[in-house]
């Protein structure tokens, strides 16, 4: 019997939502694909399934050891995607080549990783994500971290942080030292996952003195405001003019953030994310119900041209489970007015006639139908409304159908009234607010 049992629950970090707790997902969603509507990013579709050779060109070594992939019956490897950009960026690259400059687009979309499952971790998760293609101006991250705000604040969420991180100024600094790129993508997954020893130890081994120095300095700047800290991130940065034009780019965004996110924000340059593609700004948001991150992003600009076509881009994904775990998200309050629907006679016609009149009351803004479908006593219909929190009952017999009328009782104080079949539409809202 146990066996049994267990053979029927989801699998481990897989996710079932009933009703309530869908409605608080789907708020979510519908909420901010609004508002990338408004910014003009068109919602897109990839597919969940992708070819393993695609997937691994960049999504980096953390996520590379976690996808759920096996050979499909045509004996290709396969995975089950564990994120959005890369597929994205295919579909621009192949499917919108026409499409004038910049191309934004966003997705919805479930995604899978064989994380080990704890709170707001599952393997089976959604993303809601936007990219913006086409465009190397610092105008277009701040777009892209503004909208991220903007989604945050949109489903009620004003207590928030971003950290934010720079892997043009990493790798910058690595490519001074002539470390090759394959390198930097292992150096950087160090950091990601706060290997800062191995880190340390890798580029001492290689004998780096002096950007090992570097490095140690640009750390301790993290939680400090890059606007605090300027003169000495300058002088860090002094002998690398690469790394230092990148930093006069995080000095205009930081200009942006000091109004749009004052106190909200702080830069961490020996931040670095574990996807492989980012190669400007990075930055994660976090709420402060949780201690794992609701969403993160950055600019990639070399991943489109792997794929064929040489465009810039940045993007961001939201974890739209992580989201529902806040309690700053509140679902819309409900205004609409639940109402039962009672047949008294179950015959062919008055079953007829109760659908014309649902049919009918459909068209009333606000209002909820719910026909009953139990069967039993009249007193046993209501005890179910009631349960329902139904605000009233709409009551139909034999006598109603043959007379063209309908009986609707308020539930608050049992008042009940008939209608006829042309008036109720026009009449039922009042009545029941009475
Ligand atoms: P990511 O940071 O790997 O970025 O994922 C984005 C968000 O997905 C995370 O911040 C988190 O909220 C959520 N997430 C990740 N793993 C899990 C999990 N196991 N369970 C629940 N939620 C999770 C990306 O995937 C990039 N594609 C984002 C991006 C778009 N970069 C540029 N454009």
């Amino acid at each position: 019997m146990n066996n049994v049992k267990k053979s029927i629950e989801p699998l481990r970090g897989f996710r079932e939502l009933t009703p309530e707790e869908y409605k608080k997902k789907k708020f979510i969603i519908e909420s901010i694909s609004e508002l990338f509507e408004k910014y003009g990013y068109g919602e897109v579709e990839t597919p969940t399934v992708e070819p393993l050779s695609l997937i691994e060109l960049k999504v980096g070594e953390e996520i590379r050891h976690r996808m759920f992939r096996f050979k499909d019956l045509g004996d290709r490897d396969v995975v089950l995607r564990p994120e959005g950009t890369i597929s994205v960026a295919r579909l621009v690259v192949n499917k919108m080549k026409n499409e004038p400059l910049p191309i934004r687009v966003s997705y919805v979309a479930n995604m899978f990783r064989y994380d080990e499952p704890q709170k707001g971790r599952y393997r089976e998760f959604t993303h809601i994500g936007f990219e913006h293609f086409g465009s190397r101006s610092v105008v277009s991250d701040i777009e892209v971290i503004n909208i991220a705000i903007e989604a945050l604040k949109k489903i009620g969420i004003e207590s928030f942080k971003i950290k934010l991180g720079n892997e043009a100024i990493l790798r910058k600094i690595l490519s001074e030292a002539n470390i090759e790129q394959k390198e930097q993508d292992l150096l950087l997954g160090m950091l990601d996952r706060g290997e800062n020893e191995e880190f340390f130890e890798k580029l001492s081994r290689k004998g780096e003195e002096k950007i090992l120095n570097v490095f140690r300095e640009l750390m301790k700047t993290k939680e400090n405001s890059v606007g605090e800290s300027e003169q000495t991130l300058r002088k860090i940065l002094a002998g690398f003019p690469a790394a230092l034009e990148e930093y006069e780019r995080v000095r205009i965004i930081e200009n942006f953030l000091e109004w749009k996110a004052n106190g909200k924000y702080y830069f961490d340059f020996g931040f670095a994310r574990g996807l492989e593609y980012y190669t400007g700004i990075i930055f994660e948001l976090y709420v402060p119900e949780l201690s794992v991150a609701v969403g993160g992003g950055g600019r990639y600009d070399s991943l489109c041209k792997l794929l064929g076509r040489d465009l810039p881009a940045v993007g961001f994904a939201l974890g739209v489970d992580r989201l529902m775990l806040s309690s700053q998200v509140k679902t819309a309050k409900q205004k609409s007015k639940k109402v039962g629907v009672i047949i008294l006679e179950e015959d062919a016609e008055t079953i007829k006639y109760t659908f014309q009149v649902v049919e009918q009351l459909k068209e009333v803004e606000n209002l909820n139908l719910e026909i009953d479908t139990m069967g039993g006593s009249l007193g046993s219909k209501i005890e179910r409304a009631l349960k329902k929190n139904e605000e009233a009952i709409v009551i139909i017999g034999k006598k109603e159908q043959t007379e063209k009328r309908v009986s609707v009782k308020r539930l608050k104080d049992g008042v009940q009234k008939s209608f006829s079949y042309e008036e109720l539409k026009e009449k039922i809202l009042e009545f029941i607010e009475q």
